[in-house]
């Protein structure tokens, strides 16, 4: 079996970077060397089967220093995500990225110190494969039916809405089959809102409950028929495999690449 891959979590005491610590410590090609957080108040972060620790810090160039990564995994803050790929790019250290709220400036950034270092660094708003794949099926089916609905549905503490995903998949849908869709009105909303917002002519729904997590359902219609595409997230290992994908394909890479769509060969 080759060496495995070196990866520091960046943002590791986060929600998701919990997560990633758990993955890589479970996959045999990956071995978690480190991780930083502006959170750590120790030096050593326990690993979650008990086999040890791994130096923890809040200073990334000392982590970098003292473990020599292949690659780092970035969910934290977009500026510190900034500050991480200024740092590593120039280390030849390869990225994964998955926090969100990069500027047009900031990839472009990214892409520059990539090439200039001759490392890869993948940048993707959504890990979860199902979602990838939701958005694809419902490109190729986007062409054949004149009306479509999007209804997500979320856990109660979500600020936004209608969610990025939701937007990202009435854009691309809208994209891929050329023209707007035909989006029917009511002569009288008796509620206001009944109908949804409406995004280059597909209504958009969103629903908030306690007991949800992260779920979406594209409907499409046409004469006699509807197709549904739905998928559903219950926990934050839905984002792993993906994560996990773009670790091992990464260091294979140079430059930026954006989304999973491409690692996945979906572009
Ligand atoms: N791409 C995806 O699929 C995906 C999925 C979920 C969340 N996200 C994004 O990932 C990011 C993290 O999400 P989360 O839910 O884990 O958030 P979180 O707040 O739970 O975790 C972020 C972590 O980053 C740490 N942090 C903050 N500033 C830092 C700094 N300057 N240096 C080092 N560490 C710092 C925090 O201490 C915290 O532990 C967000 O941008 C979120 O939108 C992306």
């Amino acid at each position: 079996m080759s060496t495995p891959i070196r990866v520091v979590v960046h943002g590791a005491l986060g929600r998701v970077g919990k997560e990633v610590v758990n993955a890589t410590c479970k996959d045999p090609e990956l071995e978690l060397v480190g991780a930083v957080d502006a959170k750590a108040d120790g030096n050593t972060l326990p690993l979650p089967v008990g086999s040890g620790t791994v130096p923890l810090s809040r200073d990334p160039s000392s982590i970098l220093k003292q473990t020599e990564p292949g690659v780092i995994v970035d969910f934290s803050v977009t500026e510190a995500s900034m500050a991480m790929v200024r740092l590593a790019a120039k280390q030849k250290v390869n990225l994964v990225i998955g926090t969100t709220g990069f500027s047009t400036e900031d990839l472009e950034e990214i892409d520059r110190l990539a090439k200039a270092n001759g490392v890869g660094a993948v940048v993707a708003s959504n890990f979860a494969l199902g979602a990838v794949l939701m958005i694809h099926l419902a490109k190729i089916a986007a062409k054949y039916f004149d009306n479509v609905e999007i209804i997500e549905l979320h856990h109660d503490q979500k600020l936004d809405a209608p969610s990025g995903t939701a937007v990202s998949t009435a854009r691309a849908i809208s994209e891929a089959r050329g023209k707007p869709f035909v989006h029917p009105k009511v002569q009288k909303e008796t509620v206001a809102g009944a109908r949804g917002a409406e995004l280059q002519g597909v209504a958009l729904h969103s629903v908030r409950l306690p007991g949800l997590m992260a779920h979406q359902e594209v409907i499409f219609g046409i004469s006699g028929q509807t197709l549904i595409i739905r998928h559903d997230t219950i926990n934050r290992e839905c984002y792993m495999p993906g994560v996990v994908m773009a670790v091992k394909k990464v260091v294979e890479l140079k430059g930026l690449t954006i989304g999973l769509d491409r690692l996945l060969g979906l572009q």
